[in-house]
């Protein structure tokens, strides 16, 4: 077993750089399925779950390897077996993103249903119902969702919700339906964007890139091709709200400023000094204690559900009264119990946090519950007074490469511990 052990009170400074986004890499590893010839796919993150989807990959009977550090070779050619068993979804929920590539190359695929997660239920219904649209035959069993079609037909089809992964699932599968698909209220996140710009690489027709509303005209065949993920912006956000909380001055490198606007507004709010280049963003807090700002999470391009508790951290030690809403998932505040613990000064009331600022957090051992919520704690620790230290943190490793790594390298005193 592994914990972080981290000594805070130190400001972060100097220049990190961002890895490949783990919530674009998914879907398009998922999305190579419905190639034909190789793909390859370079910035790819070393996460956990990068890992679990090429596991994923490869027991159907893809072809993957990994070319040297971020590159993966994928040739979904020889697929025997478009089945996401129960032991590899339970483990990660984007795994539902095999779905429709499957379905819709195949004609038939067994995912198993994913259960809720720490965060929420996060059911699948829109998912199942824009794939019946478009005329699967899908029906549950022994928690399995098992999809048919033959080929599947273009339709029109409004989401209740704005999902990332449904939107990304209907994608994919209306690129090889029959006809032309309208998908409505889709997400617009970058991640979603990415994700387009591949499948368009790929051969796919789809108008209305970035946009609420996609038109894919169905192809007969879509063909491999290179793409370079873009840089993850919520790393990048955590990194930033690090050093604001800490009071330093950092360089992200390899960023797309505009990618997370919303986030870079609330740091200004907050005292920040941003500055943008056409590929970095660049903070300075001059040392001063951060104010407090109030946070609205909501479908991009609005405040980001996974910057929610990473800003907890930062208005927990701010000079004043923050609100924090939650609108996304209805369990996305376990992490407050957890800086609460370590001297935060915050009530939880339905999807609201109310926090109160506090002069200083105490370092503290704390329990990581899931993977946002795992970073609010180590930016928590690098704020705390004394060690504090993290348990659980397979949690971290799914969505940041060696965290520990590059916050020492902006001057952190943190470590990784075996015990
Ligand atoms: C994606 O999850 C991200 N994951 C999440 O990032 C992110 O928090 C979320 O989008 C919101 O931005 C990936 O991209 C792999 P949802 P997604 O479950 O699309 C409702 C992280 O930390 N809904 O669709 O799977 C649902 O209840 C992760 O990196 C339905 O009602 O999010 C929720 O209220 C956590 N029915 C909302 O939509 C459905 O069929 C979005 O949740 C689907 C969703």
């Amino acid at each position: 077993m592994e914990k972080i052990v981290i000594k805070g009170g130190k400001a972060l400074n100097g220049t990190v750089t961002a890895s490949g986004a783990k919530n674009a890499v998914l879907p398009i590893i998922a999305a190579s399925i419905v190639g034909s010839g190789t793909s390859i796919i370079k910035n790819v993150p070393h996460l956990e779950d990068v890992t679990t989807m090429n596991e994923l990959l490869i027991q159907m009977g893809v072809d993957l390897t990994i070319n040297d550090t971020t590159n993966i070779e994928i040739c979904a050619d020889h697929i025997t077996n478009p089945k996401a068993p129960y032991e590899i979804v339970k483990t990660m929920r984007a795994s539902i993103l095999a779905l429709g590539p499957l379905l819709t190359k195949y004609g038939r695929a067994e995912v198993s249903l994913p259960g809720g997660c720490a965060i929420g239920a996060r059911p699948v219904d829109i998912h199942l119902k824009g794939l019946e649209a478009m005329g699967a035959e899908i029906h549950v069993e022994n928690g399995y969702i098992i999809a048919k079609a033959d080929r599947l037909k273009g339709c029109q089809y409004y989401m209740d919700k704005v999902t990332v992964t449904g939107t990304e699932n209907l994608l994919i599968a209306a690129t090889l339906a029959e006809g032309e698909t309208i998908l409505e209220n889709c997400a617009t996140e970058p991640e979603v964007v990415d994700l387009t710009k591949y499948l368009l690489n790929m051969g796919a027709k789809i108008e209305g890139i970035g946009t609420s509303v996609l038109k894919i005209t169905g192809v007969d065949k879509l063909y491999g091709c290179e793409h370079v993920v873009i840089p993850d912006r919520i790393e990048i956000g955590t990194f930033l709200v690090a050093a604001a909380a800490t009071g330093g001055k950092i360089t992200v490198n390899k960023v797309v400023p505009h990618d997370l606007e919303s986030v870079l507004i609330k740091l200004r709010e907050s005292g920040a000094e941003i500055t943008v280049t056409e590929d970095s963003v660049s903070l300075n807090m001059h040392g001063e204690r951060p104010k407090p700002v109030n946070i609205n999470t909501a479908p991009h391009p609005a405040f980001p559900t996974d910057m929610q508790a990473q800003f907890c951290s930062l208005n927990a030690i701010a000079s004043g009264y923050s609100i924090v809403t939650e609108n996304l998932f209805e369990n996305r505040f376990m992490h407050i119990n957890e800086l609460v613990r370590m001297g935060a000064d915050i009530t939880v009331s339905h999807n609201q946090a109310v926090i109160h600022g506090v002069e200083r957090l105490n370092g503290a051992p704390t329990t990581a519950t899931d993977l946002r919520a795992s970073a609010s704690l180590v930016i928590a620790g690098l704020v705390a007074e004394g060690i504090s230290e993290i348990y659980d943190i397979h949690f971290i490793d799914r969505g940041y490469e060696v965290i520990e790594e590059k916050l020492s390298q902006l001057g952190a005193d943190i470590k990784r511990v075996s015990y």
